[in-house]
């Protein structure tokens, strides 16, 4: 036995001066000084030895355990070295390249400032910020708004449906609402994402933002004439200058009756320009007065409450605003685009 124990610690010593990295020390550890390597082994056949051998042999494996356990920490520690020093020569770093230049602070992308410009001028007048959900049911997004069962809209090519309910199409969802929660009087506006689908290109997305508008008060207390003041107001302190507001007759099923509203062109002055195609006008929402349909269908007596309605593109506003030619600017994240405002 006191051969094998010799012929182990050869063995092992010849093995630890090969090893190149620390990978194979574990292995070496495990394979020689662990709880099944070969020297605990061995320690464990000492009760095969005559009674009297047995301390001495004993104190031999140990030994060899112990100088064993000196060498493989030896060379740990030189391998560690190796490692270090190998490292601090491959990775190199070049102290002369100049720093990468630092983000910067982020600002507010234009689609929510443009949403909070127009609902802070509404504000200033007297209206309510509401919200609704973006998915909707065909009693908020069409039935109560008095669309006729087989209106082209409700079809799938328009809307986006998800089983029984639907993404919402336009922010003229949340009168409803509020409507049906509410008693007159009523000042709100409601801001918020709409969905159809359309094909991608410069004017249109899939997806959008409105904010829609709703006046009600007792029949008779809210005009045709009190909608064209506030919206006159509204171009006035969005666009910046004192415009002329012009509404033009248009259908809407929510609305009786309904109009388109034109703004006179900001950049020409209502002179003609390439920004308003030489009209002097463009146009910048839908309006009209609250249909009676729309009032019985949340509830409301058509012969006791009179309102008007709105509801305008937040892209499309800022891009008249700001000169955008490009809806798909506003989502694609370009740094560049987005800097600008
Ligand atoms: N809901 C309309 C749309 O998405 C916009 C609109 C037009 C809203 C006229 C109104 C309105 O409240 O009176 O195109």
């Amino acid at each position: 036995m006191l051969t094998r124990l010799a012929d182990i610690e050869a063995a092992a010593l010849n093995e630890l001066e090969a090893i190149q990295d620390l990978k194979q020390i574990e292995a070496f550890e495990v394979r020689f000084l662990g709880k099944k390597g070969d020297l605990t082994l061995l320690l464990r056949e000492t009760g095969k030895l005559p009674e009297a051998e047995r301390p001495a042999f004993g104190a031999r494996v140990n030994e060899a355990k112990k100088s064993l356990g000196a060498r493989l920490e030896e060379r740990k520690a030189g391998l560690g070295r190796q490692a270090l020093e190998r490292r601090i020569r491959e990775e190199t770093l070049d102290a002369t390249l100049p720093g990468r230049p630092p983000l910067g602070p982020g600002r507010e992308h234009l689609l929510p400032r443009t949403t909070d410009e127009i609902c802070a001028i509404f504000a200033k007048l007297g209206f309510n910020v509401e919200t609704g959900p973006e998915v909707e049911d065909g009693f908020h997004n069409f039935d109560a708004l008095n669309f006729p069962p087989d209106h082209p809209s409700r079809d799938t090519q328009d809307s986006y449906f998800l089983g029984e309910q639907l993404l919402r199409t336009h922010t003229s969802t949340v009168q409803v609402r509020v409507m049906r929660r509410q008693r007159p009087p009523i000042r709100m506006v409601a801001p918020g994402r709409v969905f159809r689908r359309d094909a991608t290109d410069a004017t249109h997305s899939p997806q959008f933002h409105q904010v829609e508008g709703l006046a009600v008060d007792a029949f008779g207390k809210v005009r045709f004439s009190d909608l064209k003041g506030t919206l006159q107001t509204f171009a006035g302190l969005m666009f910046g200058a004192r415009l002329e507001v012009r509404l033009r007759p248009s259908f809407f099923p929510f609305t009786e009756p309904s109009c388109e509203v034109d703004v006179q062109c900001f950049k020409c002055m209502g002179k003609g320009c390439g920004l308003c195609k030489q009209s002097g006008w463009i146009e910048i929402m839908g309006a009209g007065m609250v249909n009676p349909a729309v009032f019985q269908a949340v509830g409301y007596d058509p012969a006791q409450v009179s309102g008007y309605a709105f509801g305008m593109g937040v892209e499309r506003i800022a891009m008249l605003k700001h000169g955008i030619d490009d809806i798909r600017l506003f989502y694609e994240n370009d740094l560049r685009f987005l800097r600008q405002f």
